[in-house]
C-alpha cells in the first residue's frame, strides 16, 4: 500500500535580503515570512510531508535562483508562477551602531499577483491538508485578490483543508489601522489554526492580555488559538482546553527576525505528526529558541539536520 505523505502549501512573498557582511558589503539571501515558516517545516518533516510555496517570481536571473534553492531543499515548486514584467521584492538591512534597521522595494513585486488568478490558485491549493498564510500574504493583494484568495481558501476548506494564519500585523504594508481592523477578521471567519503574537494584537485590536485575544479570535469560530509573546510564555486554546507554556530562555539572542515564523514551524509541523498540543508548542519554542541564537530569519541547514 501507498502511503501519500500530507501536502502542506504556504502562500505568500518571497524577497531578496540584502544582509551586510562587512562594510558596504552585502550578502544575499530570500525571505519572508511564510516562505521561512515552509522552509523550517520542510526541514523538519523532510520526507513525511510534501512541502508547496505559492507565489509569483519574476522571469529573471535571481528568480531563476531562488527556484533552484528552492528544490534543492526539498520544496515543491509546481505553484510558483513567473511573470515576464515583474521582479521579486528586496529589502536592504542596514546596520547603524548595532541597530538594525529593515529598508523594502516591494510595491511592484511579481507576489502581489499571486491571487490574480483563481484558477492557478484553486489548483496549487488542490489536495492540501494544510494552507498557511499570514496577514502579510493579505496585506500586499489589491481588494480584488484578497476576495480571490478567500474564496480560494473557503474552497480549501471544504475541500478538506485546514488553514493556519498568522496575522502578522505590519502596519506599513496596510493604508490604515481600519483597513486591518476591517480585513483580517475576514480572514480570521476562514481560519481553523490562529498563530498571532501579542503585541500585534495588542496594538491594533486593543487586546489587554493574550487571553482577551483568545476570546476575541474564539469569536470567530477558531478551535485552536495560539498567541505568541516574545520571551514571554505562549497562551493557547485548543479544542476548548486552555494552556499557557512558558517559553524556555535562551542565553545569545543574536536577532529575533523569524522567531515568529519559525515557531508557527514547529508547532505546525508537530501537530501534523498527531503531537498533542503541549508538545507542539515545546516544539515550536525551540525552533524559535534556534532562529533567535543565529543571524537571519532561517536556521542553517546544518544546524536543522541535527535538531
Ligand atoms: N527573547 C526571547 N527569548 C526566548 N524565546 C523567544 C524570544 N523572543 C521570541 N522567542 C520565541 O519566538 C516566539 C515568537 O516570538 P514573537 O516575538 O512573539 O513573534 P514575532 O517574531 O512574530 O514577533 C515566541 O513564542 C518564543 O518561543
Ligand atoms: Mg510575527
Amino acid at each position: 500500500m501507498t502511503h501519500t505523505p500530507p501536502r502542506i502549501v504556504a502562500i505568500g512573498e518571497v524577497m531578496v535580503e540584502l544582509a551586510p557582511v562587512q562594510s558596504d558589503v552585502y550578502q544575499r539571501g530570500f525571505a519572508g515570512d511564510t516562505f521561512n515558516t515552509a522552509w523550517h517545516i520542510r526541514q523538519l518533516l523532510a520526507e513525511k510531508a510534501q512541502v508547496g510555496y505559492v507565489t509569483h517570481l519574476g522571469q529573471d536571473a535571481l528568480s531563476d535562483q531562488l527556484i533552484a534553492e528552492m528544490r534543492a531543499d526539498g520544496l515543491d515548486t509546481s505553484g510558483v508562477k513567473r511573470d515576464a514584467d515583474r521582479t521579486m521584492g528586496l529589502y536592504v538591512i542596514a546596520l547603524q551602531n548595532a541597530e538594525r534597521s529593515f529598508h523594502y522595494w516591494r510595491g511592484q513585486s511579481a507576489a502581489r499577483r499571486l491571487a490574480d488568478d483563481p484558477m492557478w490558485l484553486a489548483k496549487s491549493l488542490k489536495d492540501a491538508s494544510l494552507v498557511h498564510l499570514s496577514g502579510i500574504t493579505v496585506a500586499i493583494l489589491d481588494a480584488a485578490g484578497r476576495d480571490r484568495l478567500l474564496a480560494a481558501l473557503v474552497q480549501a476548506r471544504r475541500d478538506g483543508a485546514k488553514v493556519s494564519f498568522d496575522p502578522n500585523i505590519r502596519p506599513g504594508l496596510w493604508t490604515s489601522s481600519d483597513e486591518i481592523r476591517q480585513t483580517i477578521p475576514r480572514f480570521l471567519d476562514v481560519t481553523d489554526i490562529a498563530l498571532p503574537s501579542f503585541d500585534d494584537e495588542a496594538a491594533h485590536f486593543g487586546d489587554a492580555t493574550p487571553a482577551a485575544t483568545i476570546m476575541r479570535l474564539a469569536t470567530s469560530g477558531i478551535r485552536e488559538i495560539v498567541v505568541k509573546n516574545g520571551a514571554g510564555a505562549v497562551t493557547a486554546r485548543i479544542n476548548a482546553q486552555e494552556l499557557e507554556v512558558k517559553t524556555p530562555s535562551v542565553t545569545s539572542v543574536i536577532d529575533t527576525s523569524g522567531a515568529g515564523d519559525a515557531f508557527n514551524a514547529g508547532y505546525l509541523a508537530a501537530r501534523l505528526l498527531g503531537r498533542d498540543p503541549e508538545v507542539s508548542i515545546a516544539e515550536g519554542q525551540a525552533i524559535a529558541g534556534q532562529v533567535i541564537g543565529c543571524r537571519g530569519a532561517r536556521i542553517p541547514k546544518r544546524q536543522m539536520a541535527a535538531l
